[in-house]
């Protein structure tokens, strides 16, 4: 006899749990550095565009393929769309697979500075300190990463393992008040610098002269990315969910969370940029690192209150790292519990043990392996782990996203997805026919045209 399927034990539960999975390197990391590559403003509202018009319809879309089968990404699919879909649950699960790999990298740098933080803050912070350089050395020294990385993954396994109400749910529970407490700590302090009114003015005012084609499929790309969305991990927290909720009020709170998060995260880095004469320069190609490089000396030399505020900010990347690795790994997971029959803990050592080979594989492609630390597929991403995000955010996310909208949008029928979707928890602005319309038309248009001008923009020389 199976088990009956764990649910959410609350029904905060899954927003807590969502927006667990949505905030995270993303939001802290990945959004400044590429809104700063980008030239901010312009960019900016594309991508608030993107979340707007195709980010929140596919959430609800993913949502409801989940809540109403009650199985994970590849057996929802198939349950609404029949076996010839199932290919893009199944692709959902291999880009889980993907960014966990590479995710799980990054998210060790978020401990490791952690540590360093405390250390600065109890015995104080080097005056000749050259972060840049240590950090340098950290990422070539396979030792180093292969601790962070391992640990990384072994916090991930553990609460997977525990499941979804004991393990992700209260995790989330716990770490998601305090991210937002320890967010809004560090603006308060960036604001009140003095380049915190050019950080605005950077964010928020528009230059399209500086946006291309491009940029405009990062931040699609990243709107799935930064969402959770294109790969089935809304499909598969939405199957713990019950029927009593409203799905488009948990996935409006996730949404505007999630937002807020990243436009907090920008306009504090920059305010703290802006602040200090030179740095804009200097940051020029390394933006990468703005998280990891810059910002910890930024803290101890310019921010008030930094050695405080350093170790807990970083403590916090980890933490909202953790919320989304879990939801990662869930859904590989669950695959092979909802699928192949496995019991949890065996499904879980399984993918997990797969994804750490694939992860200590990213680890050292940063210097410490030659062959997988050059080689070039996606110009100006060389490397093993920049070549997967690349791979993953800006093209398997859209894919994924694009098919999956197609089959909301065009194979489920409409009394189908109304069904779900409307009932007596729905909001009175919800409009249905608008939300299918944009299912059906405005999503699958944009992202395909889209990925269709980067093709053709493309310089095969
Ligand atoms: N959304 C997370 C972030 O912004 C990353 C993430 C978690 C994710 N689960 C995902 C990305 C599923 C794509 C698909 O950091």
């Amino acid at each position: 006899m199976s088990q009956p399927r764990d649910h959410w034990s609350s029904r905060a539960g899954f927003v807590l749990a969502a927006a667990g999975s949505a905030i995270g390197l993303g939001n802290l990391w990945k959004f400044p550095y590429i809104a700063w590559e980008n030239d901010g403003g312009a960019f900016v509202l594309v991508y608030l565009v993107c979340i707007a018009l195709v980010g929140l319809p596919i959430m609800l879309g993913e949502i409801l393929l989940g809540r109403r089968s009650q199985k994970s990404a590849v057996g929802a699919i198939k349950e609404a769309a029949g076996k010839n879909w199932g290919f893009v649950g199944g692709l959902g699960v291999f880009t889980g697979f993907v960014i966990l790999g590479y995710y799980a990298v990054i998210a060790g740098w978020g401990l490791r500075n952690f540590v360093m933080c405390l250390g600065w803050t109890l015995n104080g912070f080097p005056a000749q300190a050259d972060l840049a350089g240590e950090f340098g050395l950290f990422l070539a020294d396979w030792k180093a990463q292969f601790v962070t990385t391992v640990l990384f993954m072994a916090a991930t396994v553990f609460v997977v393992l525990r499941g979804i109400g004991k393990g992700i749910e209260s995790v989330s529970r716990r770490l998601m008040p305090l991210l937002m407490g320890i967010l809004l700590l560090v603006l308060a302090s960036a604001l009140s610098m003095e380049g915190a009114g050019e950080a605005l003015q950077f964010v928020f005012a528009p230059n399209f002269g500086e946006l291309d084609i491009n940029g405009v499929l990062e931040a699609l790309g990243h709107s799935f990315f930064t969402l959770s969305l294109g790969m089935g991990a809304m499909i598969t927290y939405g199957s713990y969910m019950g029927r009593d909720e409203s799905i488009i009020r948990s996935s409006l709170v996730v949404v505007v969370l999630d937002t807020l998060i990243a436009l907090v995260a920008a306009v504090a880095m920059f305010s703290v940029i802006f602040s200090v004469a030179g740095l804009q320069d200097q940051l020029g190609r390394s933006s990468v690192g703005m998280l990891f490089i810059t910002l910890p000396s930024l803290f101890y030399n310019h921010v008030p209150l930094g050695s405080l505020l350093a170790p807990l900010f970083y403590i916090l990347v980890s933490f909202a790292a953790l919320t989304s690795t879990i939801s990662i790994l869930e859904v590989v997971a669950a695959y092979f519990i909802d699928e192949r029959g496995m019991t949890r803990p065996r499904a879980v050592a399984l993918t997990g043990g797969g994804t750490l080979i694939l992860s200590v594989l990213c680890s050292l492609s940063l210097g410490a392996w030659g062959p997988i630390s050059n080689f070039e597929i996606f110009p100006g991403k060389a490397g093993l782990l920049s070549t997967l995000d690349h791979l993953a955010s800006n093209w398997l996310l859209p894919v994924g996203g694009l098919l999956t909208t197609i089959i909301v949008g065009w194979v489920l029928s409409a009394a189908i997805t109304k069904g779900e979707l409307v009932d007596d928890n729905t909001p009175t602005w919800f409009r249905y026919d608008l939300w299918r319309l944009v299912m059906r038309y405005v999503v699958p248009v944009a992202v395909g045209a889209i990925i269709i001008a980067v093709i053709l923009g493309r310089d095969f020389s």
